[in-house]
């Protein structure tokens, strides 16, 4: 299995330990007291322990075969990243049960799905994973070029920044894996269409559930939400919708886009927030 790594996935990919200070001090709706916003990335983080240890076993898989040093070294720098955002975020379950949210059938059910994509042939798992990466890029550049994420709680704040730095970090390496491995286009596009369905249906049903156990009925969380796309930065909406039609492009590669700069600018300021 051999192809040059592109020449933009060659920077570091270091492995970091927040150990973000989670305690009763974060809101149940510490997205700026809006429920849907909070929730969405409640749900989310609810899905990322088990999808990304779903990636790791997906890249892995594919290790031993490449012949690419830089690659392999990339790969193995990426199953850190997600190891250790895997721990964090369940870090943060704790603090939801506290809030009296129960979450762990969901998590049960969750992990039951994982396991039984674990049997499909591990060409679709690779492209899954890469599928779902474009998405974790492409919401991890939104949420670090959003003003308003960058008021939330400052715990939570931290979180997602954190996290959607190094997703920037390794956006490239399930792609680039995926390419030494010659896998087709077809399969490439058959991944991105099933991680597109199980990313947002698993997030929408967690978001309903968070809602739910909150009291808020339908109509209100739809007026929330109408709030929500009416306070979207028009620009970063597009952004997003242009980034999901642009992996069917045949000579689509994450690095098109730099935005490796702006991750490590909204990382330095939360650093210097937290040493203040
Ligand atoms: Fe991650
Ligand atoms: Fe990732």
């Amino acid at each position: 299995m051999s192809a040059e790594l592109h020449p933009g996935s060659r920077h570091p990919i270091p492995v970091r330990h927040p150990e973000l200070p989670f305690d009763e001090s974060i809101p149940r709706h510490f997205a700026n007291g809006n429920p849907v916003a909070s929730h969405m990335f409640n749900a989310l983080n609810l899905t990322f322990p088990d999808g990304e240890r779903f990636f790791i076993r997906a890249v892995n898989d594919h290790v031993a075969e490449i012949e690419d040093p830089a690659l392999r070294q990339q790969a193995r720098a990426f199953a850190g990243q997600e190891a250790v955002h895997g721990r964090e975020h369940e870090r943060y379950f704790d603090v939801l049960r506290a809030q009296g949210y129960r979450i762990d059938r969901f998590l049960d059910r969750f992990r039951l799905f994982g396991r039984l994509l674990d049997r499909l042939p591990r060409s679709v798992r690779l492209a899954m994973t890469a599928g779902a990466e474009h998405y974790t890029a492409t919401l991890g550049h939104f949420a670090l070029s959003d003003e308003k994420v960058q008021s939330f709680h400052p715990t939570m704040r931290s979180l997602i920044v954190w996290h959607a730095c190094e997703e920037v970090e390794h956006k490239a390496v399930a792609y680039d894996v995926m390419q030494a491995s010659g896998i087709s286009y077809p399969v490439r596009i058959l991944g991105f269409l099933l991680a597109s369905a199980a990313l947002l249906g698993w997030a929408a049903a967690g978001c309903r559930m968070l809602l739910r156990q909150d009291g808020i009925t339908r109509e209100e969380r739809r007026a929330l939400q109408r709030q929500l796309e009416a306070e979207a930065d028009p620009e970063l909406v597009e952004y997003v919708r242009g980034q999901l039609r642009a992996y069917f492009r045949r000579d689509f590669h994450p690095n098109q886009v730099d935005d490796l700069s702006l991750a490590h600018r909204r990382l330095a300021e939360i650093e210097r927030l937290r040493a203040a």
